[in-house]
């Protein structure tokens, strides 16, 4: 049995910046998940604090608000059954030098050295992660 549901997914600045935003919106249509909702935004630090607050005070925490404050971020709101899941699936793993071929961070990330890893997008990473999260980005 499968539940329609919704996800948070971020198109991080990295993704912004370097002209991806429509191959990644491609792959997520592609996959057959609707767009509800979508935006570009200016996040603020209170916003970056609370969206990532499980991050704190690990040694990537600040290079990471850093990261997500440089640039615009696209923030979608994507439904779909087992949408959850889905996306993580279609994103790849955390670190893109070893993302599997095939997702979004697998064959457009990779390491660039520095402070945090830039891997391109964000997806919730469980139900409650969603509802959290669809409440601090839209509502
Ligand atoms: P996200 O929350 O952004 O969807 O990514 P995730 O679940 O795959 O990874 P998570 O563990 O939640 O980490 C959040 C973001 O922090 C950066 N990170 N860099 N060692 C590192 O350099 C490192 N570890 C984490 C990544 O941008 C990661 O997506
Ligand atoms: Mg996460």
């Amino acid at each position: 049995m499968s539940v329609l549901e919704e996800t948070l997914v971020l198109i991080k600045p990295d993704g912004v910046v370097r002209n991806l935003t429509g191959d990644i919106l491609k792959r997520i249509e592609a996959k057959g998940y609707k767009l509800v909702d979508i935006k570009l935004v200016d996040a603020d630090r209170e916003l970056l604090s609370q969206h990532y607050a499980e991050h704190e005070g690990k040694a990537f925490y600040e290079p990471l608000i850093e990261f997500m404050e440089s640039g615009p971020i696209v923030a979608i709101r994507l439904a779909g059954n087992r949408v959850i899941e889905g996306f993580r699936a279609l994103a790849g793993t955390t670190d893109p030098t070893t993302a599997a071929p095939g997702t979004i961070r697998g064959d457009l990330g990779r390491d660039w050295g520095l402070a945090v890893q830039q891997n391109l997008v964000h997806g919730s990473d469980s139900a409650e992660s969603a509802d959290r999260e669809l409440t601090l980005w839209f509502d």
